[in-house]
């Protein structure tokens, strides 16, 4: 095992550059990742879990109509002088926060061939060194700490790790999904086979690849070389099944299991239950919202 594939890791890529056509018309002029959380877009959530887990160079692959991504992320001089002005503190530590997470670097994917292709971009920038990518559709709790289990497990084993969920059969279509074998004395997997969104009867079993991802730079010399897979785009799971199936450095893909929360903003009304959730945990607006929706619920009844 060369050293190159053990490297300290404090690299993350969030591939942002997605239509998000499923929520059109509210995406016709805003990106996705733009649409709110309770009260902050979903990708800042995703770019502090990167931070809270060591990454703070994080690169963001984007595309055209996602300028408002690093508007969000950059200063706003006159913003922050006028809340000072007016003693608005609260509201400028929000605004002041989202400057100072990280080190944000973007890069464009012109072209939308697929998540592979998206992560392949950035090779460059990411260079000979294990890195995490974070899918910018999935929140995960803040109180778990998956990504930084990730990181240890990578830097253990020197290949791929990815994040594992047992979900229903039914569901399984939706997702990448890997069959996995136990690793004597470790609590995390060993992956033997991947398949993108395989049909409920022909998947190898219910784990699903969720999306967080610690890659060996390897990935990059494999996507380069897969060709467009489901969907005729260049997918990030079968580079993975390359990696699985390999023996040489840097190959070999790992899964840790994750049993905690995790919210999918991805689709109407998972993005609607976690505002839900989300907003009922908060001490703002927790018990307003809990007794609006008692009264709410009893009314439906
Ligand atoms: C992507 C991946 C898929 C993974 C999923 C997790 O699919 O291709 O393997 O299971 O993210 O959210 P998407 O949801 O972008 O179609």
């Amino acid at each position: 095992m060369t050293d190159q594939n053990k490297k300290p890791i404090t690299k993350a890529v969030i591939p942002a550059a997605g239509l998000g056509t499923r929520f059109l018309p509210a995406t016709k002029a805003t990106p996705k990742e733009m649409l709110p959380v309770v009260d902050r877009p979903a990708i800042q959530y995703v770019v502090e879990e990167a931070v809270r887990a060591g990454l703070e160079d994080v690169l963001m692959i984007t595309g055209r109509n996602k300028r408002a991504l690093e508007d969000h992320f950059d200063r706003v001089p006159t913003l922050e002088k006028q809340l000072n002005d007016q003693g608005k503190d609260k509201l400028l530590q929000s605004v002041v926060d989202t400057n100072d997470l990280g080190e944000l670097h973007y890069v464009r994917q012109g072209d939308p061939k697929g998540l592979g292709h998206a992560v392949l971009r950035g090779k460059i920038h990411v260079g000979n060194e294990p890195f995490a990518v974070l899918l910018g559709d999935d929140l995960i709790d803040e109180k778990e700490d998956l990504l930084s289990q990730m990181v240890e497990v990578q830097q253990k084993t020197g290949g791929s790790v990815v994040a594992l969920m047992e979900v229903p059969n039914d569901q399984i279509s939706a997702y990448g999904c890997a069959a996995i074998e136990t690793v004597e004395g470790e609590d995390f997997f060993k992956v033997t086979e991947l398949v993108e969104k395989p049909k409920a009867e022909e998947a190898p079993s219910n784990y699903a690849v969720i999306g967080r991802y610690v890659l060996s730079p390897k990935v990059f010399e494999v996507l380069e070389n897969t060709p467009p897979g489901r969907g005729d785009e260049i997918q990030l799971t079968d580079a993975l099944q390359t990696l699985a199936a390999g023996t040489g450095e840097g190959d070999g893909v790992y899964g840790v299991v994750f049993k905690g929360r995790r919210f999918d903003t991805g689709d109407k009304l998972s993005y609607l239950k976690a505002n839900i959730i989300l907003a009922a945990e908060r001490e703002d607006l927790g018990e307003p919202l809990r007794a609006w929706l008692q009264d709410f619920v009893a009314d439906q009844a």
